[in-house]
């Protein structure tokens, strides 16, 4: 079958340093990217689960950015800590971190 049990997209947006917008690289997005992209692996999820590089996901003020499919869920995550709990919750279980999602911090 086509497809992914769920399908998640992270900025690694780069912009020059001073840009008024800013980037979520430089908030360090590729090592939330990262964890994602292996704590997936270790959960045995490959096949099932795809974590994918992004362009800009016009989220910028409130990156880290990241989008879980096919939920079509929101997230600013900031730290590795934070990824670790999109990935149990979300990823794994299909429960919506709430603190996390974009619109509760927008
Ligand atoms: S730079 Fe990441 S959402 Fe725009």
């Amino acid at each position: 079958m086509a497809g992914f049990k769920r399908h998640v997209f992270v900025c690694l947006n780069e912009r020059p340093a001073g840009h008024p917008r800013g980037c979520c690289l430089g908030r360090a997005s590729e090592d939330i990217f990262n964890h994602l992209k292996s704590g997936a692996a270790k959960a045995g999820l490959k096949g099932e689960v795809r974590i994918n590089r992004a362009g800009c996901l016009d989220h910028c003020e409130h990156g880290p950015t990241v989008v879980v499919y096919p939920e079509g869920t929101w997230y600013h995550v900031p730290t590795k800590q934070d990824a670790q709990e999109v990935l149990e919750k979300h990823i794994v279980g299909g429960q919506v971190v709430e603190h996390l999602l974009i619109d509760n911090i927008a």
